[in-house]
């Protein structure tokens, strides 16, 4: 399974790099900024030709071609491309997200971003690695110091406002980033670039392999209240550990 997910992803790699910059077909979902691209939707064929291959009777949930309702106890969750609005327009701050589910335990998880040759990499209990070396969660502990990275969903959750946690920590001095991939944020705490990241309403595709990513470099992942993640989550925590109770402290308040 692990070498059926890493050839699926690094062909997916390649074919979102050959086609970085265009020229390709850009139309919209739900909302007009919500953006697919045809590189999206044929980066998301290929994925799944190449599981379905393989293992004919796993489920597969992706984003843009929905679920294949097959009882399995394996699941493969796809975002085709994770920040296709940086994509669209030539940011390179974007990636291949390939999360596996057995029963509802994550147990492999890739991120690919090809046009910076970045691939993370985590199995459950073996660590996480970044092109193959070992990756671990920043040791900072200090809240006054640290470097965050957040996201805006598409649609504000009812009641929630994430403007205001926003200006809370960039008010109180905290530099906070935005970097428009999810999955990009996750990996990118998991190897120490950043200390923290949080945001409301992610999909189960933006999330599944970066937050294995994130736990197998010895961090940790929580909803708001502190609850056991998991991918169906709408509430996502994710930091090194030392500073996820001041972080959470600080976005509830
Ligand atoms: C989006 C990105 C973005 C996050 C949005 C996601 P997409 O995924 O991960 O960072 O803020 O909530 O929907 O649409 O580029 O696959
Ligand atoms: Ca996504
Ligand atoms: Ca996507």
């Amino acid at each position: 399974m692990k070498e059926t997910l890493l050839k699926a992803i690094k062909e997916a790699g390649a074919l979102i790099l050959k086609h970085f910059n265009g020229p390709f077909a850009v139309s919209h979902k739900d909302g007009v900024n919500n953006l697919v691209t045809e590189v999206d939707q044929a980066s998301e064929r290929l994925i799944t030709s190449i599981i379905r291959d393989a293992y004919p009777d796993h489920g597969i949930i992706g984003e843009e071609y929905g679920a294949h309702e097959i009882q399995s106890r394996y699941k493969w969750i796809i975002d085709p491309i994770d920040g296709t609005v940086n994509y669209a327009h030539g940011i390179p701050l974007c990636c291949i997200s390939i999360g596996l589910m057995e029963d509802e335990t994550m147990i492999l998880g890739a991120v690919y971003n090809p046009m910076m040759n970045e691939l993370f990499f985590a199995e459950k209990g073996k660590g996480a690695t970044l092109n193959d070396l070992p990756i671990k969660v920043s040791e900072k502990s200090d809240f006054e110091k640290v470097f965050l990275v957040t996201g805006f969903p598409y649609h504000f959750p009812e009641g929630k406002n994430p403007f205001s946690i926003f200006e809370r920590m960039v008010t109180s001095g905290i530099p906070v980033r935005r970097l428009g991939s999810a999955a990009l944020d996750l990996c990118w705490v998991a190897c120490g670039r950043f200390d923290g990241f949080w945001e409301y309403n992610l999909n189960a595709w933006d999330i599944a392999a970066g937050y294995l990513i994130v736990e197998e470099a010895g961090g940790k992942v929580t909803d708001f209240r502190n609850n056991p993640y998991t991918v169906w989550d709408k509430e996502t925590l994710a930091t090194n550990g030392k500073i996820h109770e001041p972080l959470r402290q600080a976005i509830i308040a």
